[in-house]
């Protein structure tokens, strides 16, 4: 630890879709220390996509040892632990052992389209929106508890005899950090409940009807409350320390860049990227393709709803092209292979690796490259890559200026692919707007330091953590009306050649 930082601390657990992490931070809400492993990506079958959770959890305590370790700081320096996570991601698991009864169902999995599909048939896509803010996809965690059921030998019966837990990621982190089969509190949040499609947004509670036309008994279903408060206490290495907030990743970083306003918004270039609006105590509902989800609810005070665009593949892609493709090295190579020529080579790249997120919400899509030529080389392809991201982020903004009626003068941006800067450029020329990023650029963790630090007392009130946000880094536009209104017609041609694929 430098000697700039005195304690006490607030670490924050981000479980997230490639890795896990752990950070400290102090009073100013700056990085103390940081640790992070990556696990496994497990692709059984195309389209599916798994993790296993036992691996996960290891990890996760590895993290939290390695953090404080570099910090050189104790548990009891530590005065409260805020969680995050991969949201939807679905785990069932056994009560009485602690034993995953399969691997995680990861939300990029597809596997529940036909049943999604056969869910919708009679009544539609919308089918459960008005209560739950979500159109009928495979990437919601309620259809994934019902694969399992269904699939797994078994399993139902044990379910409705109250032997089987469901959580998503917070969910599971939380009961075994507070003791798993010695009394761990099975327990979620109130943004990670809203991502299951079978929590009602107005009541914020589970939505029985909904449970039963999803075939999901209501006692594997933990607990829901709100995302700032204290949950209970952590066991093991952090024995003592008050387990105190939970949020879904993105709304972690709408909480860490301090949207707390209505009209406010961030972005955040994951392995997929999510674009939120808060839009205060009114659950908005979207004619645009967009979500209505829980943004945040701090103890007992009124939920905080807002609009999502979901853009499933972002910085997967990269990680494509680099694994499966083997077309650059490291991440970071995109950007030095995508700046060697001036444009994509008239070729774009639609990923659409887990069907098509907001705006279109189409299970039945699948990837293309369009407008191949002899000419497309593979830094074509690089540029191709990031103006996907670019393209994917200009849509959302569209549908929820349509939604919200609010005309974006500037869009706050974190994560990993930030540090990209003709990413970062190619976006704000897209959309037309700004950019800018915060000197912290790890929102997600942030906000869910921020979160447990309300809860027990650390920072007063929203106002104090407002004034840690300071700008780092700005993009403005600079690319020609006329081309950009070319571009994009000739992307929106090859989104559309990416639908039907799947019959
Ligand atoms: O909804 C999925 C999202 O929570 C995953 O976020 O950052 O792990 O890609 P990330």
């Amino acid at each position: 630890m430098s000697d700039t930082h005195t304690g006490p601390f607030i670490a924050a657990i981000d479980q997230g879709t490639t890795s896990s992490r752990c950070i400290v931070f102090d009073k100013d809400g700056r990085i103390v220390s940081v640790d992070q492993k990556e696990h496994e990506q497990i692709f059984p079958k195309p389209g599916w996509v798994e993790h296993d959770a036992a691996e996960i959890w290891t990890n996760v305590q590895r993290v939290v040892a390695g953090a404080l370790a570099q910090a050189g700081i104790s548990k009891d320096d530590v005065k409260a632990l805020g969680i995050t996570n991969q949201r939807e991601t679905t785990l069932l698991w056994d009560k009485n052992t602690g034993q995953p009864v399969h691997n995680a169902i990861v939300w990029q999995d597809t596997r529940t389209d036909a049943l999604c599909h056969e869910l919708g048939r009679n009544v539609g896509q919308d089918r459960f929106r008005r209560q739950t803010g979500l159109p009928l996809a495979s990437y919601f965690a309620g259809p994934k508890i019902r694969w399992l059921l269904d699939n797994v030998e078994g399993l139902r019966e044990r379910a409705e005899n109250g032997e089987i837990l469901f959580g998503t990621m917070d969910s599971w982190v939380i009961w075994n950090l507070t003791g798993g089969v010695n009394g761990g509190r099975h327990v979620t949040d109130v943004t990670n409940a809203s991502r299951t499609m079978l929590m009602n947004l107005h009541s914020m509670e589970w939505d029985e009807s909904i449970c039963q036309s999803m075939g999901v008994p209501t006692a594997v279903l933990p607990e829901i409350r709100s995302s700032a408060e204290v949950y209970g206490e952590a066991t093991g290495a952090l024995a003592g320390v008050p387990v105190a907030s939970a949020l879904g990743d993105q709304q972690a970083a709408l909480f860490g860049q301090t949207c707390f306003d209505k009209g406010e918004a961030k972005s955040t270039y994951g392995t997929g990227t999510f674009l939120l609006l808060n839009t205060g105590h009114e659950a908005v509902n979207s004619y645009n393709g967009l979500l209505t989800t829980v943004g945040y609810r701090i103890g007992e005070q009124k939920p905080v709803y807002a609009l999502e665009g979901s853009i499933a593949v972002t910085g997967s892609l990269v990680q494509w092209m680099r694994d499966q493709m083997g077309l650059i090295n490291s991440a970071a190579e995109i950007e030095t292979l995508a700046s060697s020529v001036e444009d994509n080579g008239g070729a774009y790249f639609v990923p659409a690796f887990s069907g098509l997120f907001a705006p279109y919400w189409r299970s039945d899509a699948r990837g293309v490259i369009a407008g191949l030529t002899r000419y497309v080389t593979k830094a074509h392809l690089a540029r191709a890559v990031l103006e996907a991201t670019a393209w994917q982020t200009r849509e959302i903004v569209d549908a929820m200026q349509k939604d919200s009626g609010v005309e974006l003068t500037a869009l706050k941006v974190d994560g990993g692919m930030t540090s990209n800067n003709l990413l970062m450029q190619t976006i704000s020329d897209f959309m037309d707007a700004p950019v800018v990023r915060p000197m912290v650029a790890e929102t997600t963790c942030l906000g869910a330091a921020y979160a447990a630090g309300l809860a027990v007392g650390f920072w007063s009130d929203t106002d104090e953590l407002r004034a840690n946000w300071k700008r780092a880094a700005e993009w403005t536009p600079r690319m020609d009306a006329a081309v950009r209104d070319r571009e994009y017609k000739s992307w929106l041609k090859a989104v559309e050649r990416t639908m039907g694929w799947i019959e």
